[in-house]
């Protein structure tokens, strides 16, 4: 159905049409000013180049011609020739009622069939702790996969977890080096390897950096992590029983972070699930003469004539066999082009100084022919988590924090709030608990979704934990707010009438209509920054609503239902935006 903007664009698109004007300047958009109007248009001002008239003129011809309509409760010409345009309420109140009753409230559907699109979020790597630099491409990662599902695709969240590099062998020469009995490196061992690992996540966190710290200083300690790191993507049988125990562990310690986040993944692979694709890539690509020699390596040249700056190649093989990042993710898009029939796009939630090798992969996909028709590959490249100095938020130590440790610092920050506040005071400990970590959630995702993507943003807990504000926290309170004043009013009427809407709730009712164009541009920009935007408005207008109009203690029935069903619409557009970032209403507050 459109927004209601959009419907009246229709509207006075055909005045302009009707008037030998393109149908395009007709665009009538939410006013700056809504204290003059409603609605504008500003089309008159490029007619006025098309038509050589006075753009007041032309304003003025196609005011007149709506004149008739009795939708415009007022048309206005104002300055240079803006339309300023106010609908009747009765206008206002069909639109509502006929979207808000529908399951999408108004919002397009924008997938063509069965469409898949895979997002590619978080790619945490093996046997390094989960920390701060998680949390962004964790709760971005979730929403663009939650917006892309609601526009109506098959939207798919894959981990790629990054375990098929360097530090694969770098692990495990380190515990050759300490543990040469165990079987792993005996290679006449012919029995079953043990089952479980003879170390666990803690120990295995701690020896990667002693391995890489110890390749850095010493080249023939590098050499031997190379040698373990070609062998293990040969084929080695102890390497890769041992590799085995990082990879479940890993996967492990994943999954339990980003389920404390509430984000899950329906694709749990890694770089190593393409490996066995690499060999047959390779025969493909040099039949193509895509794969070219250089000094020992294959690479595959990128580069393109209307590039402005070189491309570097992308290096298929390095010189002693192994293969690169950009190897496996290049594979990855094959795999997932033969998987995958229906696949209309892939969208990569990774740190925007990655930007770069997307390019280059982005690029070899092409030059591979390994794409289709309307293949759309994308990186968000996101900006850095900074402390509230502006450069990298650290801890006091002068490390990245840890994720599972920030997400226990929101808890304990947002029970904090909640105490402070006297919210929830006379329930239980357990519901204290359980509202504190969605309240925590709510802080964490909604200051971080608030931000464009690609900018740098400030990682400030006390902030964000706020009821007061621009924060998830506030917009959580308000939801639960209506939510409880609904469930009182279950009582005293079960009938909603006709919306009947005055000046006093006008201002949220012509909230509601934006929906469909908010969604449109979240959409568009993969961006968003403009469900948070519309979540806090109608928030803000909510609770200006209620402090100003009576709604359970109204006297005429007639105006108490139609504000009860604001109040529903309200709720569940707001409930709406919040599941599309993620997150969740607790019950009561
Ligand atoms: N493991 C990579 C890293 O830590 C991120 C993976 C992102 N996804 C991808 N398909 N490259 O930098």
């Amino acid at each position: 159905m459109g927004s209601l903007a959009k419907q009246l664009s229709l509207i006075v698109g055909q005045a302009f049409e009707d008037a030998g004007l393109p149908v395009e300047l007709g665009d009538v958009r939410v006013s700056d000013r809504p204290d003059l109007a409603q609605f504008q248009c500003n089309g008159a001002m490029a007619a006025s180049k098309i038509a050589r008239k006075n753009p007041r003129e032309i304003a003025n011809d196609i005011t007149q011609s709506l004149a008739e309509n009795p939708v415009f409760a007022k048309l206005e010409i104002a300055g240079p020739g803006f339309i300023n345009i106010t609908m009747t309420d009765e206008y206002i109140q069909n639109y509502i009622a006929s979207t808000m009753q529908e399951e999408r409230m108004g919002v397009a559907q924008y997938a063509q069939s069965n469409q898949t699109v895979i997002v590619d979020y978080v790619g945490a790597n093996i046997a390094k702790a989960m920390h701060a630099g998680h949390i962004r491409p964790t709760i971005i990662g979730d929403c663009v996969k939650r917006i892309v599902r609601f526009a109506g695709f098959n939207a798919l969240g894959d981990v790629h977890i990054g375990d098929w590099g360097l530090p694969m062998g770098q692990i495990i020469s380190e515990f050759e080096l300490r543990h040469p009995e165990w079987p792993y490196f005996d290679d006449d061992f012919s029995g079953d390897y043990p089952k479980d690992a003879p170390f666990d996540y803690a120990d295995l966190e701690k020896i990667y950096p002693e391995a890489s710290g110890a390749c850095k200083e010493d080249e023939a300690r590098l050499i031997l992590a190379q040698t373990a790191t070609a062998k293990l993507q040969e084929g080695h049988k102890g390497y890769t029983a041992l590799w085995k125990h990082f990879l479940k562990l890993s996967k492990d310690h994943i999954k339990a972070n980003t389920d404390a986040m509430n984000v899950e993944f329906e694709i749990w692979k890694g770089e190593s699930d393409v490996n066995y694709l690499i060999p047959e890539i390779a025969e493909n690509l040099k039949d193509k003469s895509v794969l070219l020699e250089s000094d020992g390596a294959y690479i595959i040249d990128v580069t393109d004539k209307a590039d402005k700056k070189e491309l570097p190649p992308l290096i298929f093989y390095k010189s002693n066999g192994a293969v690169t990042y950009g190897t496996t993710d290049l594979a990855t898009i094959y795999d997932r082009l033969k998987t995958y029939d229906n696949i209309a796009r892939m969208i990569y939630v990774v740190d925007k100084r990655q930007n770069l090798h997307f390019q280059q992969v982005f690029r070899a996909s092409e030059k591979s022919g390994y794409t289709k028709d309307g293949l759309d590959l994308v990186h968000i490249g996101f900006g850095t988590l900074n402390g509230q100095d502006g450069k990298p938020f650290k801890t006091r130590s002068g490390e990245l924090p840890r994720f599972d440790q920030l997400i226990q610092d929101a808890n304990e920050k947002a029970r904090a709030r909640i105490d402070e506040a006297n919210l929830a005071a006379d329930l239980s400990e357990e519901d204290k608990q359980d509202i504190a970590k969605k309240v925590a959630m709510a802080a964490l995702k909604f200051s971080d979704l608030s931000n464009q993507p690609h900018m740098d943003y400030i990682f400030d807990l006390d902030r964000m934990s706020s009821f007061e504000g621009k924060t998830g926290p506030y917009i959580l309170y308000q939801a639960v707010r209506i939510q409880s004043l609904l469930a009182k009013a279950q009582d005293i009427t079960k009938q909603t009438t006709a919306l009947s809407i005055n000046n006093d709730d006008r201002p949220l009712a012509l909230l509601l209509t934006q929906l469909p164009d908010v969604f449109d541009l979240t959409y568009r920009s993969l961006s968003p920054h403009y469900l948070c935007d519309h979540a806090y408005n109608l928030a803000q207008e909510f609770s200006r609503f209620y402090a100003k109009c009576h709604i359970l203690s109204e006297e005429d029935d007639a105006i108490r239902n139609s504000r009860l069903m604001l109040c529903q619409h309200t709720y569940k557009q707001l409930d709406l935006c919040l599941s599309l970032l993620g997150i969740d209403i607790p019950e009561k507050m």
